[in-house]
């Protein structure tokens, strides 16, 4: 893989590589639908045979707004807003959408870091709500957490050892040899060397500073690991080693991740499956393939025909999405993406997409979309001649 980086005026947060990137996996395989949430009444399941290792059911989480002197609660910011999915053992879940969508919001959830407002999470059958906080503690080391910022995320005063030996310490590894031996261990799993724990921060490059934030989460020998946009902020002569890396960590360790991303060629180029998030909400879910090609839902087909790279055979039918993404305080009634559908105008602005809110429902196999027209997506674009506009966005709550 070569030339992650640029961005197009029409992706607005959406970065698009300078080359293509060939994905090497998935293709929308497997899948059956389950029932789950009343949110989300079908929701394909992993592809493959194996069990899901983590398992999310009605997700919610609101951020309470305090106003006046007195301050009461006025209303809420509803960052993630019933989401529903599972992911299987060894699985690269990717999660995608515009910037202020809750895709932090629904990682940080999902390890408790931010308990959820409502809903549940599994891990490995473990349900996270029902255990007592020394339990959730211990359950923590299986999952971690990568973030983006290779700089921030470390602490400048600290030398490796201690960046890296402090989770080991808190889940109670004390004895100062073997602690040593595991940040080592994982110094050399992520191609560091293994007498770096004397070294601080500031000595490393932005590549090798998420090396060790990768290290980090690597010594606790997780299960689960979040990766927030772990590339983002790297030089893109970097990106693909670090990729490249996590997929090999994936083998050789048997890890499982949820991978946050902007940029949907590395997305497409990492993930097994990947989610849509659209003001809270899953808008459409799929394998990596299934979804890069036949996306059925107005939201994806417009984030996809921003990036030629991905969607050549239709790079001129480019839909430009107007207006931003509505605030998550107040969103749009019915489909919260319908003042800035452009199927739903194609469609003469039909009552149901302002008054109902669209189940994410499946719509091929181990394939789901949140729309009423899920099924016109095909036709409705592949008729429009020229470059399709969207509408201007219309106020929230409209
Ligand atoms: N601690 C908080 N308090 C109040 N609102 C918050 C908090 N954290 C996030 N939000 C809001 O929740 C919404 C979702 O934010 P989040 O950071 O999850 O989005 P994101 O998809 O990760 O965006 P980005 O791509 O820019 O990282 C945003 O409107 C954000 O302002
Ligand atoms: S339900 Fe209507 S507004 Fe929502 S995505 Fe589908 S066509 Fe667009
Ligand atoms: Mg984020």
């Amino acid at each position: 893989m070569s030339g992650l980086g640029g961005i197009p005026p029409e992706a607005r947060d959406l970065e698009v590589p300078a080359a293509t990137v060939v994905p090497t996996n998935g293709s929308g395989r497997g899948g059956v639908a389950t029932g789950s949430s009343p949110a989300h009444d079908e929701v394909p399941a992993p592809p493959g045979d194996g069990t899901a290792l983590l398992e999310v059911e009605d997700l919610v989480k609101y951020f309470p707004i305090l106003g006046g002197v007195l301050r009461r609660h006025v209303a809420d910011v509803k960052a993630v807003d019933g989401v529903s999915f599972s992911v299987k053992r060894r699985e690269v879940f990717g999660l995608v959408g515009e910037s202020g969508c809750g895709k932090t919001t629904l990682g940080r959830a999902l390890l408790y870091l931010q308990p959820p407002t409502s809903g549940r999470v599994r891990l490995d059958g473990q349900d996270l709500h029902a255990l007592k906080p020394e339990q959730l503690r211990r359950m923590r080391a299986k999952m971690q957490i990568i973030f983006q910022d290779p700089y921030g995320s470390l602490n400048p005063r600290m030398p490796v050892s201690d960046i890296i030996g402090e989770g080991l310490l808190a889940q109670g590894l004390k004895d100062h040899r073997v602690r040593m031996k595991r940040v080592e261990d994982s110094l050399e799993a992520v191609g560091l060397r293994r007498d770096y724990t004397r070294r601080y921060p500031h000595e490393f490059s932005g590549g090798q500073r998420q090396r060790i934030g990768i290290a980090r989460a690597l010594a606790l020998n997780p299960e689960f690991v979040v990766c927030d946009e772990p590339v983002s902020a790297l030089d893109v002569s970097i990106q693909s080693q670090i990729l490249n890396l996590l997929l090999d960590l994936r083998e050789q360790f048997g890890l499982t991740y949820l991978f946050i991303a902007h940029n949907l060629s590395v997305v497409q180029y990492i993930s097994d499956r990947v989610g849509v998030m659209y003001l809270g909400r899953m808008v459409e879910l799929a394998g990596v393939g299934e979804l890069y090609e036949r996306p059925r839902h107005p939201y994806t087909v417009a984030l996809l025909s921003a990036v030629p790279e991905v969607d050549r055979a239709r790079a001129r039918k480019r839909i430009v999405l107007r207006g931003d993404v509505p605030s998550p305080v107040n969103p749009p009634s019915g489909c919260h993406f319908h003042p800035r559908c452009w199927l739903r105008e194609r469609l003469g602005n039909p009552e149901i997409c302002s008054t109902v809110d669209p189940r994410l429902h499946v719509v091929g196999e181990g394939h789901a979309a949140a729309c009423h027209f899920a099924d016109r997506i095909e036709q409705e674009r592949d008729r429009a001649a020229k470059p399709v506009v969207a509408p201007a966005s219309a106020p929230a709550g409209a």
